[in-house]
């Protein structure tokens, strides 16, 4: 340590840059983990195996969340938290020190607007009221800007999933600063800066955390091939940058 830091007990840059990064975030929210129910897990087992690897990575909290599409995945608290609580009473047994919970992922699509005003949302968050919304891969739906409008006027938090993904957003850089200003929360997937998706991808995410656009981070683990990749992510030279912000997933 130099004589400034010993004073100040500050690091300087050079000190900072040749320390050990340790990951600061505890809390994933992001991840496909029930079982048998969307294009993630299929069997508890793999549930179970990718919760070992979680509390292996230092999270003390995870949030999984289902896709929720009108047409293909019509998950619901219904089938989603039985499906939980069987996880739950593994994560019990077998000693795995993780608090779990379930919420979801949804797709803006036609249905989207009905499933608000039915209310019953798989929200999260310490009030309950932050919801993952995604997008098409192709085109932005017709229906976000009003969706987004009764998402807030109920009192919903929406959080973005990746919008680096959406290379029409990446193409029309404004159209994030429009969603930024509208106070949509914006989530980072961990993988996107390793160029696991594509470089276009990794560029995207590279300029939404250069321009301090992430909230959070999350992994969208589907699979033990995500969950192999984490450790190299987060070591990352884009996840440490995103780091220097102060990201919202520990208050989840
Ligand atoms: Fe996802």
């Amino acid at each position: 340590m130099s004589f400034f830091s010993k004073i100040f007990g500050k690091k300087t840059a050079e000190e900072n840059s040749s320390a050990v990064f340790v990951n600061p975030i505890h809390v994933e929210f992001h991840s496909h983990l029930i079982f048998g129910v969307d294009d993630g897990c299929e069997f508890i087992d793999q549930s179970i195996d990718l919760l070992k690897g979680f509390a292996n990575l230092g999270m003390t909290k995870v949030i999984t969340t289902p896709h929720v599409m009108s047409d293909f995945y019509k998950n619901s608290k219904e089938n989603v938290y039985p499906l939980r609580d069987q996880i739950r009473k593994r994560l019990v047994e077998e000693n795995i020190p993780i608090q779990f919970e379930a919420a979801a992922e949804y797709m803006i699509d036609d249905g989207f607007e009905k499933k608000i005003l039915d209310g019953d949302m798989l929200t999260f968050g310490p009030e309950g009221k932050h919801i993952l919304i995604e997008l098409p891969f192709m085109t932005e739906p017709p229906n976000l800007s009003s969706c987004l409008f009764e998402l807030q006027i109920a009192g919903y938090k929406p959080i973005l999933a990746h919008p680096e993904r959406y290379l029409y957003y990446a193409n029309d850089k404004d159209k994030y600063h429009e969603l930024k200003d509208r106070g949509i929360l914006f989530q980072l997937n961990l993988l996107s800066g390793l160029g696991y998706y594509s470089k276009p991808v990794a560029d995207a995410a590279n300029y939404l955390v250069q321009k301090e656009l992430i909230d959070l981070v999350g992994s969208d683990t589907h699979h033990i091939k995500h969950m192999q990749l984490l450790p190299e992510a987060l070591q990352s030279k884009t996840f440490k940058k995103v780091c220097e912000a102060e990201l919202l997933n520990n208050y989840l």
